[in-house]
């Protein structure tokens, strides 16, 4: 496909210059720009007067229809300074897909002592100046900067077009495929591989391509070397292939191809130690390696995900412009995509918010048991729980309320659902975090249990018939449910978050919980209102039960879940996670607790010793219980 690479760049940055070479390289023409303003432009600059946008504005139109001319025949090299947005909008006009963008980039200093440097060239430090105001960095430019030599950067600018692209995706499962979109729609040149299997995988990144206009020009692959081959150097390669011996398998496939240098991303939901491990090995082969959480299912994998990446920080540098494009846009329209910090800390915190995830999903079920045992049906808790939007908004509940309305003929679908709970292990991998890093994320585990109990789905049967236990009408008030629900939710979320603060410490990991928070706030499962209200709060403090809002919050909704949760459980109702955030609270704000007990039975089996309340300096005391 022939192609117009416009050379662009503020006055002075060599425009001309690098494009004739380039275009004798190519052996293809070249044209300046320059040459093609109205005469009404030339006598204007003559006058020293600068030309405004409405001056532009013919000249851009003639350029354009001089690139739509010349494409059926050959590519070009068109030099132009296109310094705004809208002006490089107008010359692509119709031939978006054909047209490559190099930028010259240079400072201010460095490009007026090059003009003034050439004879009989001055140009007057204010009209450089306005050249540097007017221009808008473009997106998606080749950026060259012009302390290289003309030669190295001609050569930087024929490795790039030799159509090499500049990011693979590898797996084209539902979010690689889904991802591969995201990135073809901002623009990038991409590669797309996917294993060839007979009878089962086959031709699947042909015919992906071929289903999607805006992967026209991805380049397909079911072979790896040619795949790897296609890349630009230092290669960027996400996986998006199954967490496990699955990512490990695919990265010994990918190694004999690739080169020191070439970065791999692994956007799976893999285990954050072996992200580690993976880092590490790669490392001797100097191969590097990003770990990145990817959340927001097919649907944000498509529009905008939430995106966690871990690793060594200047790495990732080199991948930020794919994954931040890609990534959704918080209310200040910035990018939900952090670095987060080290080895495995991209895949720590995306393991967590599936801790957290699992929870808001648990509560969203106890609070259903809780109205549908008050003799509401799907719908009307649909509607319950959509009136709490205004409190307590979240992608969860909202997901929630649509399913409650699913209708199958005259029933709801949900009726139809069994009541066993599947996981991919996340929520397992968090309760063992939880559990060797010594923080009580309590609610958590209870989330995690309660979707094992619930795959006991015989037995429970047996001992529902064995015991009779028969839930009895609970009589609550909607408002109380609220209260509960959300003071169950900020336990959790408090909980999670001190799970990544004790993380951080223990591996020494520089965290930003706010920047977290932050990057929580769209895209994600767990985006919510309260998320975003916890952008401020973790601004201030880790723990988000010292910030006096939070205080308050608790202080009022107390009574409430106290309520919800003694009447479940006198109605024969199981609330694990409630009740779980009630007993964590009252264990968390107990001054004086019955610790001292288990203290001293472990002191007496066990002479493990105990401190005394009575003694100051900390010193182990240890008793002879039985004399
Ligand atoms: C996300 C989700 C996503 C997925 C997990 C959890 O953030 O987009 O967390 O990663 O839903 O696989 O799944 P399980 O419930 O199956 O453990």
């Amino acid at each position: 496909m022939n192609n117009v690479i416009f050379i662009m760049g503020v006055s002075g940055c060599g425009k001309s210059s690098i494009g004739q070479l380039l275009s004798q390289r190519l052996k293809i023409p070249f044209f300046d720009g320059d040459d093609f303003h109205p005469q009404s432009n030339i006598d204007k600059m003559s006058s020293g007067k600068p030309l405004n946008d409405e001056d532009r504005h013919e000249w851009l139109v003639t350029l354009n229809e001089l690139a739509k001319q010349q494409l059926p025949k050959n590519s070009c090299v068109i030099a132009c300074s296109a310094l705004k947005k809208k002006y490089r909008d107008l010359l692509s006009t119709e031939i978006k897909n054909q047209v490559k963008w190099v930028h010259l980039s240079g400072s201010f200093n460095q490009i007026i002592e090059r003009i003034n440097r050439r004879e009989n060239h001055f140009m007057p430090a204010d009209l450089l100046q306005s050249q540097f105001d007017a221009l808008e960095i473009p997106e998606h430019a080749l950026e060259v900067n012009i302390s290289m030599q003309p030669e190295e950067i001609v050569n930087k600018i024929v490795e790039t077009i030799e159509m090499k692209s500049e990011f693979g995706l590898f797996g084209l499962g539902v979010m690689g495929k889904s991802l591969s979109r995201n990135l073809a729609q901002k623009g990038f040149a991409i590669s797309l591989f996917n294993r060839e299997v007979k009878g089962i995988e086959e031709d699947v990144a042909v015919n992906f391509k071929n289903n999607h206009k805006e992967l026209e020009t991805a380049q397909p692959f079911s072979d790896i070397k040619a795949f790897v081959n296609s890349l630009q150097t230092p290669r960027r390669i996400m996986l998006m292939v199954n967490a496990g011996k699955i990512t490990d398998s695919v990265i010994e496939d990918l190694i004999p191809h690739l080169t020191e240098g070439d970065i791999l991303i692994d956007g799976g939901n893999s285990n954050y130690l072996k992200t580690k491990e993976r880092y590490d090995y790669l490392k001797a082969k100097n191969i590097h390696f990003i770990g990145v959480g990817v959340s927001g299912g097919e649907e944000g994998a498509l529009k905008g995900p939430s995106i966690m990446p871990g690793g060594n920080k200047e790495i990732y540098n080199l991948v930020k412009p794919y994954l931040e494009s890609i990534a959704a846009k918080d209310a200040k329209n910035l990018p939900c995509c952090t670095y987060i910090g080290e080895e495995g800390s991209g895949h720590f915190v995306k393991m967590v918010h599936n801790g957290i995830e699992y929870v808001e999903m648990q509560l969203l079920a106890e609070v259903y048991s809780i109205l549908k045992l008050a003799g509401n049906n799907p719908d009307k808790i649909a509607t319950i729980l959509e009136s709490w939007k205004s409190k307590a908004d979240s992608y969860l509940l909202g997901i929630t309320v649509d399913i409650l309305r699913k209708k199958e003929g005259d029933d709801w679908l949900v009726n139809k659902i069994v009541d066993k709970a599947g996981n991919k292990g996340t929520g397992n991998w968090t309760t063992i975090a939880t559990a060797e890093l010594g923080a009580p994320s309590t609610l958590i585990a209870s989330a995690l249990f309660a979707r094992y109990t619930s795959f006991y789905k015989e037995e429970r049967l047996l001992a529902s018939e064995n015991y009779d236990i028969q839930p009895s009408v609970i009589n609550l008030d909607v408002e109380a449910v609220l209260d509960a629900y959300q003071f169950a939710r900020i336990i959790n979320h408090f909980q999670g978050l001190k799970l990544i603060s004790e993380a951080g410490k223990a591996y020494g990991w520089n965290l930003n919980l706010s920047e977290l928070a932050r990057i929580w706030t769209n895209g994600c499962i767990i985006k919510s209102d309260f998320m975003a209200e916890l952008i401020d709060v973790l601004k201030k403090d880790d723990n988000i039960l010292k910030h006096q809002t939070i205080i308050n919050q608790l202080k009022l909704l107390k009574p409430s879940i106290n309520k919800v949760v003694a009447q479940c459980v006198l109605s024969e109702l199981a609330v694990p996670c409630l009740s779980d955030a009630v007993h964590f609270f009252n264990s968390y704000t107990t001054a004086n607790s019955s610790a001292n007990i288990i203290q001293a039975q472990r002191d007496y089996f066990g002479a493990h010793t105990y401190q005394r309340n009575d003694d100051a300096s900390g010193k182990f005391h240890h008793t002879n219980w039985q004399h």
